[in-house]
């Protein structure tokens, strides 16, 4: 079923959860160093995410064990946080998703750990243009498949691949409504955006192969993924808010 459109109050409840995972977000991923582990840093956001008010919508999500997801080098997404000890030269994504008041905001960065390859720095750069190039290609009315068009022209441009099978999704009421927002498709297909109504738009970056390992993680039904060829992945999120006229990025660094 599509989303209901969200009214003022809800939509004052989605800008205060998204600025809260941005917060936690950003004042996390000021404090990833070499030699943290990813879960010693899940535990920071864990904590961020208390001490403003929020609480991770991850814990429990169909049995999944953790605060955030973390994904370094070539993992695609829901990295989960363990003993990986990061490594100057990594590049890691942390996705945050808070819950507060029943509304969900939900975001995610791929930073760059001390003296990172150029290659990693041009696929990074790349993750990020391809996000705003995909938020910008939002409509009124407008067609899921409008953002995936662009993404993937602008991605496969620059020699690299985007995942097919995982991508955005709605995100309000709950953490994972529709419509599926993927990172590639045609201008005017797919689902409808639908004003007042809110999406991810987060598109998997590949350097190489857009083929992907699954992982499982124990006791939970959510997995893992890795690239096929080991090479690297990269991504960024927003949760974007759709208006009558325009769009909103709700997830903004504080
Ligand atoms: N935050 C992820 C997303 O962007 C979802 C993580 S679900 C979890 O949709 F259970 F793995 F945390
Ligand atoms: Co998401
Ligand atoms: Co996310």
């Amino acid at each position: 079923m599509p989303q209901k459109p969200l009214d003022k109050e809800e939509i004052a409840k989605m800008r205060i959860a998204c600025r809260m995972a941005a917060d936690v977000l950003s004042y996390t991923g000021k404090l990833i160093k070499p030699g943290m582990t990813t879960l010693e840093i899940d535990e920071i956001a864990n904590d961020r995410t208390l001490t403003i008010g929020g609480v991770s919508a991850c814990i429990g999500y169909h049995g999944y064990p953790k605060s955030t997801c973390i994904s370094p080098n070539q993992v695609v997404c829901h990295g989960l946080p363990g003993d990986y000890v990061i490594k100057d030269g990594d590049i890691v994504n942390l996705d945050v998703t808070v819950k507060k008041d029943g509304f969900f905001g939900d975001t995610s960065k791929t930073f760059m750990i001390g003296q990172v390859s150029e290659d990693a720095k041009d696929l990074v750069a790349a993750a990020h243009e391809a996000m705003m190039i995909g938020i910008k290609a939002i409509t009124p009315n407008g067609w899921t498949g409008d953002i995936g068009f662009e993404t993937n022209k602008f991605v496969t441009r620059k020699g690299y691949t985007t995942i097919k099978e995982i991508g955005g999704h709605g995100i309000g009421r709950v953490f994972h409504d529709e419509p599926f927002v993927p990172a590639y498709g045609k201008k005017g297909k797919g689902e409808k955006l639908r004003p007042w109504t809110c999406f991810t738009v987060e598109p998997m970056v590949n350097e190489g192969t857009d083929e992907f390992i699954e992982r499982t993680i124990h006791g939970s039904s959510i997995k893992y993924y890795e690239t096929a060829d080991g090479l690297l992945s990269a991504q960024f999120e927003h949760t974007i808010l759709l208006t009558d006229t325009g769009y909103e990025i709700l997830t903004l660094e504080p």
